[in-house]
Order: C-alpha cells, then sequence, then structure tokens
C-alpha cells in the first residue's frame, strides 16, 4: 500500500521510430508468409527497423530529448535515468550510461533493467518509488529496444513480429493528491524463460563460431504459450493495479496495452470489459517493439490528444521472463 504523500507525475513524454519502414510485403521476399497471414494473425502491417551502424541509445537519445523539451526539464535536472532494454549497445555498460553522456546528464546515476517487453513498467515502478522515498526528484524513464538484432531474418515464426522503437518519459515529484502514478504491479514466473529466449550470447553459452552457425544468438519463441498466458497475466495484473488504485474499470480513460498482436490486446478488453474506443493500437505501424511499445503509444496517444488532464490511464505489459506489469496513472 501507498503510504507517502508524494507522488511521481509525468512532467513529458517523447518517442523515436527508425525511418526505415520494412512493410509486409516486403518480408514476403524473405520468407513464407504473406500479408494476409501477418495481418490477419497478428494486425501488423509494418515496422521500423533501425539502420546498420547505429545503436539503442541514438533511438532512446531522440525520444530522451522530445520528453525533456515536453516536460521542460534540463538535463542536468536530472536525478535518475533507468531504461529497460534487452538490447543495449554493449553487454556492459548500460545503454542508460551511454545516453546519460550524450544528454550531458552529469547529475544523474544510471542504470538499464531487463525485464523485456514489460522493461518500461518495470523501469517506471523503480523510478515511481525512488520519487516517493524522497530518494531522487526528477527521472528519466525509458522503453528502448532494438529487437532486429536479434531476429533470425529466416524464421518466419518470429522475424514478422518486432520491430524497433523507443520511448521516454520525465517524472517529477509531487504533492498534488489528486494526480501522479496511483498504482504499478510487476510479477514474473521464470519457469517460463526457455519459452521466449535468446538461447547464446550470455555467460551460459558465450558466442562461438558454433552457435552463430547455428543461429543461437537469435529469439526462438513458443508462440502459442506466449499468447495464452500473456493475456491472462495482464487482464490479472491490471485488476490488481486497478483496485491498489481504488480505480474502476469505467473510470479509466484509455488502456495501453503492449503492442504484441491484436488478438492479444483485443482478448485482453474482451475479458476487462473495455470497448476497443478506449484502447490504444499502433503495432499496425509498428510492430512489438518490446520495451518500448508502451512509452511509445503513450507519447501518441498524448500527442493524438487522447490523454487529457484529469483523465486515468491503465498501462499493461507482458513478455519474456516472463515478467509483466501494469500501472494506474492519473493525468
Ligand atoms: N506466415 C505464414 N505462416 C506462418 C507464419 C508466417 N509468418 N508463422 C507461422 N506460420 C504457420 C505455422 O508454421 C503453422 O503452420 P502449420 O499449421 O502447417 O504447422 C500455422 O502458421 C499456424 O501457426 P501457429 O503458431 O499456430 O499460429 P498462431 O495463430 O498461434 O499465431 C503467432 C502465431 C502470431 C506467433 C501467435 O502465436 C502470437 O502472436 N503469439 C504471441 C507471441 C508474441 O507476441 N511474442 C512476443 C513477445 S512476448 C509479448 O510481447 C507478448
Amino acid at each position: 500500500m501507498r503510504s507517502s504523500h508524494t507522488r511521481s507525475v509525468i512532467l513529458g513524454t517523447g518517442s523515436e521510430l527508425p525511418a526505415r519502414v520494412v512493410t509486409n510485403a516486403a518480408l514476403e521476399q524473405l520468407v513464407d508468409t504473406t500479408d494476409e497471414w501477418i495481418t490477419t494473425r497478428t494486425g501488423i502491417k509494418e515496422r521500423r527497423i533501425l539502420e546498420d551502424g547505429k545503436g539503442n541509445s541514438d533511438m532512446a537519445y531522440r525520444a530522451a530529448q522530445r520528453a525533456l523539451r515536453d516536460a521542460g526539464v534540463e538535463a542536468k535536472d536530472l536525478d535518475a535515468i533507468i531504461m529497460g532494454t534487452v538490447t543495449p549497445d554493449y553487454p556492459f555498460p548500460s545503454s542508460a550510461c551511454v545516453l546519460e553522456d550524450m544528454l550531458g546528464a552529469r547529475n544523474a546515476f544510471s542504470f538499464d533493467v531487463n525485464a523485456a517487453c514489460s522493461g518500461f513498467l518495470n523501469a517506471l515502478a523503480v523510478a515511481d518509488s525512488f520519487i516517493r522515498t524522497g530518494m531522487i526528484r526528477h527521472a528519466l524513464v525509458l522503453g528502448s529496444d532494438t529487437l532486429s538484432r536479434l531476429l533470425n531474418w529466416k524464421d518466419r515464426g518470429t522475424c514478422i513480429l518486432f520491430g524497433d522503437g523507443a520511448g521516454a518519459v520525465v517524472l517529477g515529484a509531487t504533492h498534488d493528491g489528486h494526480k501522479g502514478i496511483l498504482s504499478a504491479r510487476l510479477k514474473t514466473d521464470g519457469s517460463h524463460v526457455k519459452t521466449l529466449y535468446v538461447p547464446a550470447g550470455g555467460s551460459l553459452k558465450p558466442a562461438s563460431l558454433e552457435s552463430v552457425k547455428k543461429n543461437e544468438h537469435t529469439i526462438a519463441m513458443n508462440g502459442k504459450e506466449v499468447f495464452k498466458i500473456a493475456v491472462r497475466s495482464m487482464e490479472e495484473i491490471s485488476r490488481q493495479a486497478l483496485d491498489e488504485a481504488g480505480v474502476s474499470i469505467d473510470q479509466v480513460s484509455l488502456v495501453i496495452p503492449h503492442q504484441a498482436n491484436l488478438r492479444i490486446i483485443s482478448a485482453l478488453a474482451e475479458r476487462l470489459k473495455v470497448p476497443m474506443s478506449k484502447v490504444m493500437v499502433n503495432l499496425e505501424r509498428y510492430g512489438n517493439t518490446s520495451a518500448a511499445s508502451v512509452p511509445v503509444a503513450l507519447d501518441e496517444a498524448r500527442r493524438e490528444g487522447r490523454i487529457r488532464d484529469g483523465d486515468i490511464v491503465l498501462l499493461s505489459a507482458f513478455g519474456a521472463g516472463f515478467a509483466w506489469g501494469a500501472a494506474v496513472i492519473k493525468f
């Protein structure tokens, strides 16, 4: 339960999607698939792919700059930079440290959070806790991923699903008891590690000629299993976040779910009894951008005027781990 009177509010948002568009038609040239199959099974029409020679932090930097400008906060005023990502520029140090230097955020401490598609929700919950305890006043929270670098472009079961992108929010402290992050809930189930993972490239199986030859540095997934558990888990944690916030689903103006598959989103909306008109969907343009999906959708929803002062928004995400989370925010 929340006891502190200090809350965190979203002061600004920003996002960045790479310029290069890869349509379903382009994927028809790479693997045995069709635009029709991808559209009906996932809802995705195209995705963005980061150009060669750029890293995750290049996208994160642009998203961060936009969020800072939107918030009217300067980089030097940031106390923390927390980034949800599974595709940092280097195995170490963190993408957040690279970004800190790019921004010139000299007064911040920075680190990455590895929680795959729910990375942003995890980063948000950590930053929110730091703010509520009084440890920090301003945080830059990001979800930024370059999953194109982890795809096997010969595997039609995975390469059609993902895209690259970055989303950012600036959080600040408030004593206004009526707005801000009302609740945040997180959960994991490590028994599903191998249902969705990258088999090699870590300490267990470091890169070798053999691992590269066997394509073990790319995403391996049991899609059906992910689908089933994603719907159930996002429903459950969304209800828990709403309960903790003391908010009913009818009071929610907009649900911003992880953008993995339109069928997952529709099933979640049905279970939560929310009409699709109150659900943010942009996956037809970007595919599944992993940790970036929720903050990119949040930024677009704000820019489209779908979130107004006083609105209550529910965020919900699910991904590898399995790791999932939800948050309720009053604007
Ligand atoms: N094009 C054409 N056919 C395909 C393709 C493709 N791109 N991919 C698979 N198929 C074939 C399969 O080989 C199979 O053929 P078969 O019946 O001859 O064996 C058939 O289509 C059906 O395959 P399924 O896997 O049963 O298809 P399903 O309806 O489950 O859809 C999908 C697959 C889209 C991957 C779905 O399971 C899904 O979206 N799961 C969630 C996965 C996900 O979103 N992961 C992201 C990370 S976690 C997260 O973000 C939630």
